[in-house]
């Protein structure tokens, strides 16, 4: 591996392999998703705790202080929305160009493995590939189901995270599931990072999911809503930071949550 593509994925995985990525990308097909109205803002408290941040570029721009001390995953797929037709039509969005311009760390886009546009969303894969390794920028392939959450079996996802690995994401981003989610991450030769999804009832529930996905192999997340949309964001991404980096049970990290809630840490 060249040393740029190790360099940006080190400022990514941290030196202990694990990571936590906060996505705000939301917007890119949801338009202003609640509590991302002004996502400058919802990031303030949160970025210290993330190792990165997802985003696409128009929030990059005109939201983020251009310091931040952070490495950016830019979201690069899109062109669809809610109200459209088929949220698997996307297409890439931002050039190589731009990429090298903003200074990404990484970039990701969505397969969208099963449906009508699934052979579009696997080339556009193999050719962002393409593109960014010829600059030593790794690519994270979201496997996304669109509307159809109940898509999300091992079965399924295990197929996702692999064809995406075979045509060169260097990251799989996919959902978590209950069941057999060790033959999801044993089934894919590239670090598999777990998404949220969307907002859960009980924070003890976010905690367990995170762990036991930690436990069956997982590196880390790439959760937002969990985080940002809940009461108590800070207390939510140090808790579950404490899961990834320093090996908190869910009890624990429940501990840590109601203590920085409490104003107590
Ligand atoms: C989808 O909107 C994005 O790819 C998100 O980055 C991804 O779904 C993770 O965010 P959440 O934890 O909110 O599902």
């Amino acid at each position: 591996m060249e040393w740029g593509m190790k360099n940006r994925l080190s400022r990514l995985i941290q030196a202990d392999g694990k990571a936590l990525f906060l996505p705000i990308d939301h917007g890119y097909f949801q338009g202003p998703t609640h509590k991302l109205e002004k996502p400058g803002e919802t990031i303030k408290p949160l970025l210290q705790y993330a190792d990165a941040l997802m985003l696409t570029r128009g929030v990059l721009r005109n939201c983020v202080d251009s310091a931040v001390d952070k490495p950016v995953i830019l979201r690069v797929s899109g062109g669809t929305s809610v109200v459209g037709e088929d949220l698997a039509n996307e297409a890439i969005t931002t050039s190589v160009q731009e990429i090298i311009r903003l200074n990404a760390s990484a970039v990701s886009m969505s397969v969208f493995v099963g449906s009508k546009y699934e052979h579009q969303s696997l080339t556009n894969l193999a050719k962002l590939v393409d593109a960014c390794e010829d600059y030593g920028i790794p690519v994270m392939a979201v496997t996304a189901v669109g509307r159809e959450l109940e898509k999300r079996t091992a079965r399924y996802l295990a197929l996702c995270c692999r064809i995406a690995a075979e045509l060169g994401a260097r990251v799989v981003k996919t959902y978590y599931c209950e069941e057999n989610f060790e033959k999801v991450v044993d089934g894919c030769p590239v670090p598999v990072v777990m998404a949220g999804g969307p907002k859960v009832n009980s924070q003890l529930e976010v905690f367990k999911f995170v762990y036991d996905g930690m436990q069956k192999g997982a590196i880390g997340v790439n959760l937002g809503r969990n985080i940002w949309q809940t009461e108590h964001p800070v207390a939510a991404i140090r808790a579950i930071r404490a899961i990834i980096h320093d090996n908190y049970t869910p009890e624990e990290a429940q501990s840590l949550f109601e203590q920085v809630k409490a104003g107590k840490t």
